[in-house]
This record gives structure tokens, sequence and C-alpha cells, in this order.
């Protein structure tokens, strides 16, 4: 099965896409370990934790579970999981392994990063959103009351364990959520997974194993390649904000509750083609192909009542601008994207108007 290697100033590690790793978590774990510590949330555990409890049982660890939800990703459930740690026995020699979705391989890592001073992290994603994007590239953090993601830091795990199979349980709309992560890593800089999402969107959707496993595969190999890059590159790791600029506009729009991530990132990518297209960088017909592909895998659920006018003026204060520019990802070729900024604002308001009709 494929292994990545992801290679930072912090550390090198590998991301391993492999059916039922979760079973042989132990090997991942350093032999000179204190006590590990496995960070998931109730839901994660029913539904995956004797997968992991058998991987684990050789190792001495604890479970402590997380609230779960956007809305309590936030600094308070981490200091109490850190007393837990202490009373526990943790200590430098501890190791956490996060377990879960997006949000538990956030703030696990954050609080692997934190914990006395920082401590090894193992992530485990359970949802395909952080297998193919969350899990891999050790940022880390929590929300706070002002916006997402606003506290946190840059901590490389040791290892990240993509199991497929984990899958298996999640919700119909969560695994097309993640499936527009797929989608966008197709039109950044993938275009053989590109021709395969439309090709054999069927088997995708019916979560046939050898097309789950290629398309991850494809994914995180791309997420890897950029991650290792960027550090050489400056800025590369932008081009995986493709959609992401009118897909955080949406969800901050609607308080973080109506759209999931992915879906906004959908409408998002439907607006970065259009304004794509009508710049000039990306041709119509490659333009017709990429939204019948986001089409493909949705539908997007309703935007009726969403103001263009209101989503423009949250584009402008996106946390991304940079010195009062908008930085758009623009598609230019299935595959490849451009970084534009200083595109004039009635262009802007037609993409956003064309992806909620
Ligand atoms: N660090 C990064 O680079 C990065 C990148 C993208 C997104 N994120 C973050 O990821 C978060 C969203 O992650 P998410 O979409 O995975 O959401 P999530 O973590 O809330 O998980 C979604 C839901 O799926 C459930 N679940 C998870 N695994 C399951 C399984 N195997 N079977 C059944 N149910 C399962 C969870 O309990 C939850 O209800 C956001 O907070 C976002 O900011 C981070
Ligand atoms: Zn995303």
């Amino acid at each position: 099965m494929p292994s990545f290697r992801v290679e930072t100033p912090q550390g090198c590690y590998d991301a391993i896409v492999e059916r039922g790793i979760i079973g042989r978590a132990a090997q991942f774990v350093p032999a000179r370990a204190g006590k590990v510590f496995v960070v998931s949330t109730d839901d994660v555990w029913r539904h995956q934790g004797v997968a992991l409890a058998a991987g684990l049982r050789d190792v001495a660890h604890e479970v402590l579970y997380l609230p779960g939800g956007e809305e309590n990703k936030r600094m308070a459930p981490l200091e109490a999981l850190a007393e837990r740690m202490v009373l526990a026995g943790g200590d430098r020699a501890s190791v956490v392994v996060a377990f879960g979705g997006g949000i538990v391989n956030d703030m696990g890592g954050f609080l692997a990063a934190i914990f006395m001073r920082g401590v090894p992290v193992v992530q485990i994603p359970t949802t395909l959103l952080a297998q193919v994007d969350a899990a891999i590239g050790g940022k880390t953090g929590v929300n706070l009351e002002s916006g997402k993601n606003l506290v946190g830091s840059f901590h490389q795990p040791i290892a990240v364990l993509i199991d497929p199979s984990a899958l298996e349980t999640l919700p119909e709309r969560e695994y097309r959520a993640g499936l527009w992560e797929i989608v966008k890593a197709a039109i950044i800089r993938e275009p053989a997974l590109f021709h395969f999402l439309a090709e054999r969107s069927a088997d995708v959707l019916a979560r046939k194993p050898e097309a789950v496993d290629r398309i991850i595969a494809d994914s995180v190999r791309m997420k890897c390649e950029v991650v290792t890059a960027d550090e050489r590159e400056g800025d590369l790791r932008r081009i995986l904000n493709l959609g992401h600029t009118f897909g955080h506009a949406l969800e901050a729009e609607t308080a973080y509750r109506r759209f999931l991530h992915g879906e906004a990132v959908a409408f998002g990518m439907r607006a970065a083609v259009r304004l794509g297209e009508r710049t000039g960088h990306a041709s119509a017909a490659d333009a017709a192909q990429m939204l019948e592909l986001i089409e493909r895998y949705g539908p997007i659920p309703s935007l009726e009542g969403i103001s263009a006018e209101r989503l423009l003026a949250r584009l402008v204060h996106d946390k991304k601008t940079l010195r009062g520019r908008v930085h758009f990802v623009l598609p230019a070729r299935i595959g490849a994207v451009e970084v534009v900024a200083g595109i004039d604002q009635p262009l802007v308001l037609d993409a956003i108007r064309f992806a909620l009709s």
C-alpha cells in the first residue's frame, strides 16, 4: 500500500494509506514512549474504537474524549484534557494519538503541541476530509469567539495512518463533502485523478474499495508533495485554497451551521471556475468540464436566501487578504491553477452570483 514522505524543517514522516492500518497502530508509537493518550470523541469511538483498541492492545494507553462539533473546537476542552493527562501520569515522554475527523486532528495536534511544551502526535484521521487534508501538514489549532482557527501552531505529526476502511461508517453527507476536497486536488494538480473522478463517479459514490483507495492515495500524495515543496517554493501551499476564499465567506455568513466545509468549498470552486473563465485564465471548455465534475458529486445543499453582496463584503475581510488585496486561486487548465490578485469587484460579484444560481 502506498506511503508518502513529508519533509519539513520541523520533521519528516510518512503518510501511509492502507486498509486495516489502524489494527497495527502500535507499530507507529515510539518504543520508548511514556503513557499514550488517545484523543477522540464519543461518536468516533463508538464507530471505530474497537479497531484502534485492537491496534493498541500491547501499548499502555488511555482514551480521552473531546466534545466534538465546531462550536466546541475551543481552548477550554484542551485545558481540561491536559489536566487529565497530568493526573493520569502524562509527562514529556507521553504521546498523543489523535483519532477522529478534522476537528479531532486539529485539536489533538494542538494539545500535543502545547502539552509539556510539545510531545509527539500520531494522526489517525477517520473522515474523508481529514484523511486527504486536515491530518497532513502539521496545521493544528482551535477557534476563538472572533473566528475560526485563530489560535494554533504548526506541529508536524510523527506519522499519519490513513485507513480507508474507517470510512465505511461515515455518513453519506460527510463522505460527499470530503469528495469535493478530492475534486479540488484534481483541479489544482492532478489531471489523471480528474479523469478518474469523471469516469468512475459511480464506483466512487458507491465506495468501491479500489476506487476509494485510489482517489485517497492520489490526494494524499498531492498534499504531501505540496507541504514538502512549500518550504522551498514559498507560497505553493496557497494553491490548496482553491474555492476556499469564496467557501470561507459562505461558511462565515451562515455561522458554520448550514454547510459542511466541503460543501462550501464546492460552492467556492464554482465561483473560482467562473472567475477563472471570465478573467481569461481558463478556457470555456475546461471550465465546463470542471463545473460538470463539481456537479457530479453534488448537489450542493440549497443556497437560497444568501446575499451575493454580503459574501463579497466578507471576502474583503478574509484573513488571507494580504495588505488589503484579495488573492484568488483560479483554475487555468485541468491540473493547473494560478494565484491572482487585484481582480475588479464587479467580476468577483458576477462569480458569486453565478455560484449562487
Ligand atoms: N489542519 C488542516 O490543514 C485542516 C484542513 C482542512 C480542514 N481542517 C479542519 O477540519 C475540521 C472539519 O473536519 P471534518 O470535516 O472531518 O469534521 P468533523 O471532525 O466534525 O467530523 C465530521 C463528523 O463525522 C463523525 N465521524 C468521524 N469519523 C467517522 C467515522 N469513521 N464514522 C462515522 N462518523 C465519523 C464525527 O463524529 C463528526 O460528527 C474543521 O474544523 C477544519 O477547520 C483542518
Ligand atoms: Zn478545505
